[in-house]
């Protein structure tokens, strides 16, 4: 469904991702891992058309986005949730307005198509009684479970996370990563997920692609990590801490 086609990025006339060519399929769920400054964010700024490669090309289903214009990128945005690192939360606005606020903000549906919508989203994830609390009174794994409900609320095909687990305690990683997991196999929800953690390809990932200085050095099963030669991933399977 995502496609690049030998992308190259420039900033101030460093070269961040040199000729990055990948395929990533519906359905499945394909970690990005990678250290810190490797281009894992830039990468998924790019499937949004958030910003546009110095050259080459980028598809989402066929189609070439990398010269869209705002209007123009708002049905290819639908297609794809985004939940970011910090969850960007509206921090004065319920559970259930959060859920609601880009359906809201962007479509012209009636109030009880949008609140069938919002509930629905409550329901899947086990928020319901939770409805009308601020984020804050929330824990961790709540709060980044209003935002993947949020990035679901447009129906996408495919839904994007920066760093799901950072900052979430063993439990609740496990159980964001199993919701994740749950996407997949309910909705048939695919999903790129950045990671610096290893468990988190380990649990769930169908691929993985590591990026290492804005090159794609290996991208395959996690399982087959291990027949991978290149310096990088062999250290970081030793000591995956240090990444
Ligand atoms: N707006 C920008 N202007 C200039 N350089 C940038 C900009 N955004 C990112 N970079 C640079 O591009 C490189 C890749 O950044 P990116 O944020 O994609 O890395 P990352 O892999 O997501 O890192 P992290 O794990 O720390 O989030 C870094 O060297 C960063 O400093
Ligand atoms: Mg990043």
């Amino acid at each position: 469904m995502i496609e690049f086609k030998d992308v190259h990025l420039y900033y101030s006339g460093r070269e961040v991702l040199k000729e990055i060519s990948m395929h990533i399929p519906d359905g499945k769920i394909t970690a990005i891992l990678g250290p810190s400054g490797s281009g894992k964010s830039t990468i998924i700024r790019l499937m949004l058309g958030l910003i546009q490669p110095t050259y080459g090309e980028i598809f989402v289903d066929g189609i070439e986005i990398s010269k869209f214009s705002e209007e123009e990128l708002f049905p290819i945005r639908k297609k794809m949730g985004i939940v970011f690192q910090g969850n960007a939360l509206f921090d004065s606005m319920t559970v259930s307005e959060n859920m609601g606020f880009f359906l809201r903000e962007n479509l012209n549906l009636p109030e009880h198509e949008i609140a069938r919508r919002v509930d629905e989203q409550l329901k899947f994830a086990g928020l319901e009684t939770h409805a009308h609390q601020l984020p804050d009174s929330l824990s961790g794994g709540m709060r980044k479970r209003v935002a993947i409900g949020r990035a679901l609320i447009f129906e996408p095909e495919m839904i994007l996370f920066d760093e799901p687990t950072a900052g979430l305690d063993p439990v609740s990683s496990n159980k964001i990563l199993a919701f994740i997991g749950q996407l997949k196999k309910e909705k048939g929800l695919g999903a790129v997920m950045v990671t610096h953690i290893i468990n988190d390809v380990f649990s769930i990932a169908d691929d993985v692609l590591i990026l290492y200085h804005g090159e794609i050095i290996f991208h395959d099963e996690p399982n087959k990590m291990q027949e991978c030669d290149h310096p990088f991933v062999q250290s970081f399977l030793l000591d995956p801490e240090e990444l």
